[in-house]
This record gives C-alpha cells, structure tokens and sequence, in this order.
C-alpha cells in the first residue's frame, strides 16, 4: 500500500538504444520514451577501431584475444555515446531504465547455429550505471530462426498503416525490407548489399569512407554486363526467412565478379555497384510487396541521392526517407533497439516468427544489471 513510489509512476521510462552495423561506421544511439521527445548522438569509430572490427570479420590468428580487445573499445565508445545522451537531456543515469546494445556483428552464420555481435556488456553497465540489455540474436537463432532482421516488429509498430502495405527499406551496410501488410502480416528478410560494397568502392578509389550523395556514381555510367554478373548471386534466388552479412558480400566476393572487366573505369564500376543495390532491393519489393503504396528508406542508404534515385526509377513508385513518416533514417534502427530493451524489460518477444523462421515469439536478449 505505501509502496515508495518509482520513477515510473511520475515519468515514463526512458530507453537509449545504440546501433553500430555492418557498415562500420560508427555508433548511433538515441533516448526516447517512445512517445515524447527524442534524443540522438552519433559517435563515428576512430579509424584505429574500424580496422580492427574489419580484420575481425574473417578468420586470422589470435581472434579471441583481439575480439576481447575491440569489444572493450567498443563498449568505451557506447558509454561515450550515452554520456552524450544524457549531457544533452540534461537527466541522470538513474532516470534510465535500460540500455539497448546491438553490439557489433564479426560473423553471422545461423546455418551453424550462430551469430556474433561483440560487446563488452558488463563493462558498458559498469561505465554507465545503468542496466545494459545486449546479444538480442542468439535465442532466436536458438529457437531455429535467422536471428535476423530484428527491426521489422519494431517498423510495424510505428509505420504500419490500417489502410494499405507499406515498405520500410533500411540500407544500412547490407539492406533489408519489411513488408507492412494493412491486416498486420508482416514479412522482412536481408535483400542483400546495402552500402557496403559502394563504400568499399569509394574507400579504394576516392579514399572516403563513402560516395557521399552517391555524387560519384552519378557520374558514372551503369555496365549492364557487371551489373548482370553481379545479379547472378544464388542468395537473391533463396527464399525468406534469410539473412546475410560481410560473411558473403566481402571485398572477395566482388574481386571474383569484377576479373573479367578490368578495363571498366572505377566510376562506371560505382554506378553499377549503386545500380545493383537499387535493383536487388526493387527485385525484393516487386516479389513480395507489389501492392505496396509507397517505400520508406531508413539507414544511411537514404542520404544517397543517386540511390534514392534509382530505386524510384526501379519501382515508379514514391520513394522517400522515413522522415516522411516522422522519424529521421539516421534514429530509426537505434530507436529499435530502444524499443527491443523495452520489449525485454516487459519480459515480451522482440522477434517475429514469420520473418526470422524462429519456432516461436522469443523474449530476445540478457540483462547485465547496473
Ligand atoms: N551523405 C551520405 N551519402 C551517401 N551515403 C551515406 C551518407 N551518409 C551515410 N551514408 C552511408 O550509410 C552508411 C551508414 O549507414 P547506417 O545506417 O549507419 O548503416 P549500418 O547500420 O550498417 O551501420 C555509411 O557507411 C554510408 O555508406
Ligand atoms: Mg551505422
């Protein structure tokens, strides 16, 4: 009856949720209470960083102790972010109820039974004095699902419409759709490359981390015998539930394809590279959503012009960023993991059945306390 009264009963619990993807950017993180206002901090990997959750992405030697290693600068670098998100709503850590933290995918194989995000969960709580939810992937995957994607509940939440389908595209280093069917049927899956062959792209030859705008690519011209090469991949023929990562699309993967045109002028390479990713995702959307109204870009992919472009080229329909819908591309997979924190802290599922071919709804993730 006289129950000291918690936080909850005078504000809304907050949430931060941090995002760092395949394109290896760096780390975005918001705080929200969903229903209020929204906080947001990006925090890009010094290059030292990159490097090193780079060279982790494929098998060398002594990769246990240098997983520890960058785990734990990555979990430094969390902790700078949410400090950041504090600063700038001005709250203590207390008024925090859960950090979400993807952390950062080295190998995604759930064929064997697995998928590895590095974090170094217990030092983020430590850092930050505040409960820290981490390894959101393992127990669908435990459950028989693809432990990916993650966000399409997440997107049928807040962008699902009564009235017609919708399309959430999010581009970040690979891509992914979810198909917001009006009756609540959701189906997603990794359509395949995002950025991350653009970026690795414009890294060798322009010496940036990306095209930006794809202002490249745009003055380059589409080789439609590349393009054809690279379209010839077995993972577009494979059925949902899938998922990919840099397991497939490596610097490896594309050298193989590129041999026979090495005369092929590395703007003309970028164009196409920009074309593929626009195509392969069009070739996802006409397949399983062809009724939909309208597609909704999230991720950095929404930043490039050129693709953007392309990809309303593909479809004739409108494309436009989540923006449109009222959640910045930039927030809305960090804001996922917010909500996925939340759906954890209710002790609710976080994954849908349908998308990741899970044998069930699963409470996704484990807690390490403040
Ligand atoms: N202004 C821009 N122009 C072109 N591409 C951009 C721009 N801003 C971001 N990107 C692309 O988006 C990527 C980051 O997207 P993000 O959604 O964070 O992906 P991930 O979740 O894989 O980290 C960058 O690596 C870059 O390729
Ligand atoms: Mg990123």
């Amino acid at each position: 009856m006289n129950s000291a009264p918690s936080y909850t009963s005078v504000f809304p619990p907050l949430y931060i949720g941090l995002m760092s993807g395949t394109s290896l950017d760096g780390v975005d993180g918001v705080m929200t209470a969903f229903d209020g206002p929204l906080h947001a901090a990006y925090v890009p990997f010094p290059d030292t960083l990159r490097a090193k959750l780079m060279a982790l992405q494929q098998s060398e030697s002594d990769e246990i102790h240098r997983e520890a290693i960058a785990a734990g600068e990555l979990a430094r670098l969390y902790a700078e972010c949410v400090g950041q998100l504090l600063a700038a709503a001005g709250i203590e850590a207390n008024r925090v109820r859960a950090i979400g933290a993807h952390g950062q995918t080295i190998r995604h194989n759930p064929a064997q039974g697995y998928t590895r995000q590095i974090n170094q969960p217990a030092l983020l709580a430590e850092l930050t004095g505040i409960d820290v939810i981490a390894d959101f992937r393992s127990r669908d995957i435990a459950a028989g699902g693809q432990g990916a994607p993650l966000v399409p509940a997440f997107h049928q939440a807040v962008f699902g419409s009564p009235t017609g389908t919708r399309v959430v595209a999010n581009i970040g280093g690979i891509a992914n759709i979810s198909v917001l069917g009006a009756t609540g049927r959701v189906l997603g899956y990794d359509t395949g490359p995002g950025n991350v062959l653009m970026d690795l792209w414009a890294s060798r030859h322009l010496g940036t981390p990306c095209d930006l705008n794809g202002d490249w690519a745009a003055s380059g011209k589409v080789n439609q015998a590349l393009l054809a090469k690279l379209l010839d991949e077995r993972y577009f023929m494979l059925p949902a539930p899938k998922s990919t990562g840099r397991d497939l699309f490596n610097p490896r993967w594309l050298q193989t394809r590129l041999s026979d045109f090495g005369a092929l002028a590395p703007v003309d390479v970028q164009a196409t590279l920009t074309a593929f990713t626009a195509r392969s995702l069009a070739d996802a959307i006409r397949r399983d959503a062809p009724d939909t109204e309208a597609v909704y870009v999230c991720g950095g992919g929404a930043l490039n012009g050129c693709l953007m472009k392309r990809l309303q080229e593909e479809l004739g329909k409108p494309v436009q960023s989540t923006e449109a819908l009222g959640i910045s591309p930039n927030h809305v997979e960090a804001i996922a993991f917010a909500w996925l924190a939340a759906r954890f802290c209710e002790r609710l599922p976080g994954n849908l059945p349908a998308v990741t071919g899970a044998r069930g709804p699963r409470i996704l993730g484990a807690l390490y306390p403040a």
